[in-house]
């Protein structure tokens, strides 16, 4: 048993580190993580307040994951519920409290809330005990609800959460609060200086980009777990790549209007000058250190590489010199993983979407072509991902519709 005092200890440097965390879909699995980790909990949810509605935004749950190791698709499903006191959400949201419940099949019927099993007869999962705590930053804002689900003994059984958990619980998700709505104006920052690389490219959307980002930490996620990555590493990573690969395009600013909108194909002149994307883009995070940054630049400079050795823009002395030369194209595992895994996510949604030089392909187009490229254009193992979690891609492409 652990000592209140060395719990205060550790919450207070999982609080520190989640202050470093940027992306809004890291934080709240470092946050369901934690939460999880510190009352041994099987299972958690976080929903987050829109507008007047709580949308179901992060969910884990260590049994159905052993059972089917791609649930994840579940994060991108839609799934709301009002703020009122029907849902156990709703009415923890509104009273700004803390809940327990030992037994959510058991509740009495004296109060207004009672429990939808919606997902338990769909997962075919026992909700049993709950903690349910209010998001509240420090201005009282309510941003959110976490709920806690099954707390664990040592021999695996189920047990109610104790006054304990919900404290200290309660202090995490008000600390966590605050860096909930700072990694909300990070991602709207992020996504603000897309909409202006976008404003020049109409036919592509935002939502091009949150699926590209979105397909890449899925597959990346795929190929860590394959390879026995640790899961705090892997969850780290997620956060700089989600960012870095929304980003893969930004180089196109520095393109012309009379290229980027061309109705028709490129001529050979404008094609090379297109190409250069990919070195205008990696300048903009040639100064900083940061691994957001790293990650950044090797996407948006690799991202066109072919794993046979036939992209570009290959080997560049300088990526500053006024004249650039493209060189050597990189070949095989010389191309940064990252940017072997953004390659097969930008082109498997260039095909599937509009642009203004083509139409929409079909899925089995895009699925074979895809296929065809295995070992050409595309890193196999990347392929090979890919397919595997082919249900998830599509969760993300519903999610992220135009
Ligand atoms: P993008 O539209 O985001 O396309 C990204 C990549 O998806 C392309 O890289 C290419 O590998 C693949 N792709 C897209 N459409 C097709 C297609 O119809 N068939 C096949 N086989 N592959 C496709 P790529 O070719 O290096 O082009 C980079 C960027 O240059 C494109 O980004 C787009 O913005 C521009 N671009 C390429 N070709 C044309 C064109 O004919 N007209 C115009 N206006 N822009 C073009
Ligand atoms: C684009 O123009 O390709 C979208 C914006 C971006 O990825 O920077
Ligand atoms: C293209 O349409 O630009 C060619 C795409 C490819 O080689 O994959
Ligand atoms: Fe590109
Ligand atoms: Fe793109």
């Amino acid at each position: 048993m652990r000592t209140s005092k060395s719990k205060l200890a550790e919450l207070l440097a999982i609080t520190e580190k989640l202050n470093h965390v940027k992306d809004l879909d890291s934080l709240l699995d470092n946050i369901l993580y934690e939460a999880r980790k510190f009352t041994s909990a099987d299972a958690g949810t976080i929903f987050l307040v829109e507008g007047d509605k709580l949308k179901f935004s992060y969910f884990q749950n260590d049994t159905l994951d052993k059972k089917n190791p791609t649930i994840n698709q579940f994060i991108y499903s839609i799934f709301e519920v009002p703020i009122d006191e029907k849902s156990i959400a709703g009415y923890v949201a509104l009273s700004g409290k803390p809940l327990i419940i030992n037994n959510v099949y058991e509740i009495e019927n004296d109060v207004p809330y009672s429990f939808n099993p919606y997902f338990d007869n769909i997962f075919e999962y026992k909700t049993v005990s709950t903690l349910t705590v209010p998001l509240i930053t420090s201005r009282q804002n309510v941003v959110g609800v976490m709920q806690i689900i099954n707390a664990l003994d040592e021999e695996g059984n189920i047990t109610p959460f104790d006054d304990d958990d919900k404290m200290f619980v309660t202090f995490f998700a008000n600390n966590a609060s605050v860096a909930i709505e700072r990694a909300k104006m990070t991602r709207e920052m992020v996504l603000r200086m897309i909409k202006m690389a976008e404003l020049r490219d109409p036919k592509e959307t935002g939502n091009h980009v949150n699926r590209v980002a979105a397909y890449t930490i899925e597959i990346y996620e795929r190929l860590a777990k394959k390879k026995n990555t640790p899961l705090s590493e892997i969850k780290k990573t997620k956060d700089a790549l989600r960012i870095a690969a929304m980003l893969h395009d930004v180089g196109k600013v520095a393109i012309s209007d009379t290229i980027l909108k061309k109705k028709g194909k490129l001529t050979d002149e404008e094609f090379k000058i297109m190409k250069l994307h990919t070195v205008y883009g990696a300048r903009l995070f040639k100064n900083s250190m940061s691994e957001m940054d790293i990650i950044s630049r090797e996407i948006a400079l690799n991202h066109h590489e072919k794993w046979d050795g036939s992209g570009y823009p290959g080997y560049i002395d300088n990526i500053f010199s006024d004249e650039i030369k493209f060189g050597k194209s990189k070949k095989g595992e010389e191309i940064p993983l990252f940017a072997r895994i953004v390659a097969l996510a930008d082109v498997y949604d260039a095909l599937i979407s509009e642009r203004v030089y083509k139409s929409e392909w079909n899925e089995e187009e895009a699925k074979n072509y895809i296929l065809s490229q295995k070992g050409k254009h595309f890193d196999p193992e990347v392929v090979d991902a890919f397919f595997e979690i082919y249900d998830v891609i599509l969760a993300i492409r519903k999610k992220y519709s135009d």
